[in-house]
């Protein structure tokens, strides 16, 4: 796999315990990064940690962090501050799925479940981090943030309204603080994933798994290494000009 020189940067990762969060964190512990785990889910959390460290011993961290929750969210920050000095990214990829119904089925608390973790678990996270990157030596950058969308945001999905809609709000926030941070040189960047094999792909029937393949031209899921690749880029020093933008990682899916 590709290596990005990543040189000690320090990366949060919500949802760091997951799939897509290992596979990240994989990725830029291999470009020589430090990471920052955050995730709710205590006995994966520790397991990821664990697993991780053989790639680069001490460079790994965790901390238990529902990203809904503001006074854990702070005492991550500070944890990471005080461990690494800085964070120099940010990767919102913390989220959960919701229930795969028609609205009319849809309980509204589930619904404002997905929206709290999806969307304002990601504000959350970006407005207790922004401060810190603010106020950091650049080297060349502040910071890059990086928030983990889905193509669900971009084309909406039957039976994911809630999914979607959070997704589509988290787009909408890349864009709006990119152009707040954008002369402070922190790069704030969103993707959106077609499916891929991860413990939520493990929640769907499999006529839905084969729906959703038969949306995708190049007809298959995008791997978690895949997802890593773009990520790591969007990390890096070399990006330096693309901000509040929407990385498309859909298989050709996306119309826009
Ligand atoms: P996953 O279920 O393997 O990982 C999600 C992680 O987020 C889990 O470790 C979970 O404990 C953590 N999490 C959930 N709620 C949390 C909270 N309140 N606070 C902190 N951590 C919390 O799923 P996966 O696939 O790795 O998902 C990662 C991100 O990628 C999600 O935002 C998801 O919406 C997005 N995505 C996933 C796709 C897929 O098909 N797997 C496709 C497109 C986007």
């Amino acid at each position: 796999m590709n290596k990005y020189d990543l040189d000690g940067k320090v990366v949060v990762i919500t949802g760091g315990a997951g799939g897509i969060g290992r596979a990240i964190a994989s990725l830029l512990l291999g470009s020589n990064a430090r990471v920052s785990l955050w995730d709710v889910a205590d006995e994966a959390l520790e397991a990821a940690a664990r697993d991780l460290s053989r790639i680069s011993a001490g460079a790994v961290r965790q901390h238990k962090v529902d990203v809904t929750d503001d006074a854990a969210i702070a005492r991550a920050v500070a944890a990471d501050r005080s461990s690494f000095g800085r964070i120099d990214a940010l990767i919102n990829n913390a989220g959960i799925l919701g229930e795969v119904k028609p609205i009319w089925e849809i309980d509204p608390r589930n619904l404002r479940q997905v929206i709290e973790t999806n969307l304002i678990g990601a504000f959350l996270c970006t407005r207790a981090v922004l401060p810190l990157m603010r106020a950091q030596r650049r080297q060349p950058h502040r910071g890059h943030i990086v928030n983990v969308a889905s193509i669900q945001g971009k084309e909406g999905m039957p039976h994911a309204a809630a999914y979607s809609a959070s997704k589509a709000g988290l787009m909408a926030l890349t864009k709006s603080v990119a152009k707040e941070v954008a002369g402070e040189h922190i790069f704030v960047n969103c993707i959106t994933p077609a499916a891929a094999e991860t413990a939520m792909a493990q929640l769907i029937t499999p006529e839905r798994r084969a729906e959703i393949v038969g949306r995708i031209p190049i007809g298959r899921f995008v791997t978690v290494e895949e997802i890593a690749q773009m990520v790591a880029w969007l990390v890096s020093d070399e990006c330096s000009f693309s901000t509040g933008a929407i990385f498309d990682l859909s298989g050709g899916r996306a119309t826009y």
